[in-house]
């Protein structure tokens, strides 16, 4: 496991952040990935704000210790299966929180995988952009009618992705969104496919943000004002991730000792998610984190990186891979 050998960072700004943040009673917000890291803190957050909190992690001893934590510390959590590398996970998990919810007003899309090698998952897709982008795709159409609910009891229900700096460097490629897994480059030359597998899934998160407002809007009129499609990069944050990533060549444990020099604790790297899921003022397409220059610190608004081209392949193939006929449910 790579780690580097000194105390975590401090955290600077979220605390006081949090603090400034209006209460969630009565919200219901549904996050995937909870177990650590982001996904974890925004949780623990969000309880402590009064929401009623649903943990979307897969099954595990990691995500039945974080369900008890929350609620013995007094959180109104509940916990809901849902393992992103399977598709009919994906899907039952959808039915599970349809059965069990009136109505979701935030859907926070974070759990990620950084990095891993080149393998295909049960339903032949790349392990990285299954777990980060397509499952989430899958996800926010099975959740489609508890945000309307919510949309339509509170006037608001917002969708929110976690991209990354990665996000930067190529545009999309559609054959990363195919049933192409055990087919991506491998390892590559000098070791980057690896790498650029991640950053192709991490372009999909913002890519999806986009191309969901503009279905929103185009196919759910009624909603195109009240349910937001939000996105937020962390910057480097010493959350565990690159711990889990493969270090077997130089260029990995390169990569990961640049990112964890870098790094902001955990707590700030949260700052984008949460000011997305909670900030009283946002608007559909918002991108949060901070800016290229500062690498770390305050999530402010970044300006849009649209491409429409990328966002329409980006839509297209992630329908026809999950196998969904008419992602708004008509
Ligand atoms: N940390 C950074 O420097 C950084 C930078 C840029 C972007 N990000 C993004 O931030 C997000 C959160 O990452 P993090 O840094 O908080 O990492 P983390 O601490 O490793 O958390 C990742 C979470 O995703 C979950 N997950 C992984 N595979 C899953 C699956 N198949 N089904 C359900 N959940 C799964 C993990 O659960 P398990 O315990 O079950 O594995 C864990 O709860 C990711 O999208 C990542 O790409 C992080």
């Amino acid at each position: 496991m790579f780690s580097l050998d000194r105390p975590l960072p401090e955290t600077r700004l979220f605390h006081d952040y949090v603090a400034s943040l209006p209460r969630l009673d009565g919200r219901t917000v549904a996050i995937t990935g909870c177990t650590s890291g982001t996904g974890k803190v925004l949780a623990a957050t969000c309880a402590n704000l009064g929401a009623r909190v649903v943990l979307l992690n897969r099954a595990s001893e990691r995500a039945r210790k974080v369900e008890s934590e929350l609620v013995s510390a007094g959180g109104d959590v509940h916990g809901v299966a849902c393992d992103l590398q399977s598709f009919a996970g994906v899907r039952a998990a959808g039915a599970e929180l349809r059965e069990r919810f009136d109505a979701i007003d935030v859907l926070v899309n974070n759990a990620g995988v950084m990095a891993i090698d080149d393998l295909a998952t049960e339903d032949g897709c790349d392990v990285q952009m299954q777990t980060n982008h397509l499952s989430h795709f899958l996800l926010t159409s099975e959740v489609w009618p508890l945000l309307t609910a919510a949309a339509d009891a509170r006037g608001e229900a917002r969708i929110v992705n976690h991209s990354s700096a990665a996000r930067l460097g190529a545009p999309l490629k559609p054959r990363y969104l195919g049933k192409h897994g055990g087919d991506l480059g491998g390892d590559g030359w000098p070791g980057l496919d690896r790498w650029r597998r991640y950053r192709q899934s991490k372009l999909a998160n913002l890519l999806f943000t986009y191309a969901l407002h503009e279905h929103i809007v185009a196919e759910q009129p009624a909603y195109a004002d009240k349910i937001k499609v939000l996105c937020a990069h962390p910057g480097p944050a010493d959350s565990g991730l690159q711990g889990k990533t493969p270090s077997r060549r130089w260029l990995d444990r390169y990569i990961l000792w640049r990112t964890l020099k870098a790094a902001q604790s955990v707590e700030d790297g949260t700052l984008g998610i949460c000011r997305a899921a909670c900030a009283p003022e946002v608007t559909s397409t918002d991108f949060y984190g901070p800016t290229r220059e500062a690498r770390t610190g305050e999530a402010v608004r970044l300006p849009p990186e649209r491409d429409p081209e990328g966002e329409s392949a980006l839509w297209d193939e992630s329908l026809k891979t999950t196998g969904i006929t008419a992602y708004f449910g008509l």
